[in-house]
């Protein structure tokens, strides 16, 4: 299975249907203070729904467009992390997470989309990875922030969030040429001698 460890207790690995009744308790846990940003969590979902969201991120794996990955800590479920799906087209891809209340302020988030963000990158060898947020979105513009991402605008009303209430988004975006690990192997070799020799 595809896990990207992230720290001693945490990771990030593919769901499996028998975690949806502890996703669905999460989510649920939650809902109220993601559906201030996600479009997603406004309403109610059922377990089965939860089940069913779960088995399309497995078609999603089967269709090579991207995953969504749970966030692992401690061994419970934390939160999600992952791809809305991959344009192979133009090497591009967009990401998306949350974060239980309890697991926020520890940086967890912050290595989650830097693994998704190499492994788009390196692993893919994709171009692009663009994270958009809402301008009011503080803690969640703070991660593409934090790794470096380049902000590139700001998309008015881009976001249906829910009945007639639209995001203004901010757009970020980081291109493989910007990504250190991203590059080929003779490049950082040569950037490292570089750098060690100044
Ligand atoms: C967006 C969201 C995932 C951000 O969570 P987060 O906990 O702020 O992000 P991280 O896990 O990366 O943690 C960063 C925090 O840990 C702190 N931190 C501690 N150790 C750290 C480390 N080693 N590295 C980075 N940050 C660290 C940071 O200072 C920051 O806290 P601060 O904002 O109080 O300064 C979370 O708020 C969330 O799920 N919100 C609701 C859903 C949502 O908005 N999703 C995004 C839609 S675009």
């Amino acid at each position: 299975m595809l896990t990207f460890p992230l720290g001693p207790s945490s990771h990030l690995r593919m769901l499996e249907e028998s975690d949806a009744g502890e996703l669905h308790e999460l989510i649920e846990a939650n809902r109220p203070r993601l559906q201030r940003w996600m479009a997603w969590a406004s309403g109610h979902a059922t377990p089965a729904e939860t089940l069913e969201f779960i088995r399309a991120t497995r078609r999603q794996i089967a269709a090579n467009e991207g995953f969504q990955a749970t966030l692992v800590v401690g061994g419970r479920i934390a939160g999600m992390a992952g791809f809305h799906a991959i344009d192979w087209q133009n090497r591009a891809a967009s990401l998306g997470y949350w974060l239980s209340a309890g697991e926020e302020g520890k940086g967890t988030m912050t290595e989650a989309v830097r693994a998704l963000t190499g492994h788009a990158l390196s692993g893919w060898h994709l171009n692009r990875v663009e994270i958009r947020a809402d301008v009011e979105n503080l803690r969640s513009r703070a991660i593409p922030e934090r790794l470096g991402f380049r902000q590139e605008g700001t998309l008015r009303q881009a976001y249906r969030i829910s009945g007639e209430r639209y995001s203004d988004d901010v757009v970020y975006a980081m291109l493989a040429a910007d990504w250190p690990e991203a590059q080929p192997r003779d490049t950082r070799a040569a950037q490292r001698r570089e750098t060690s020799s100044r």
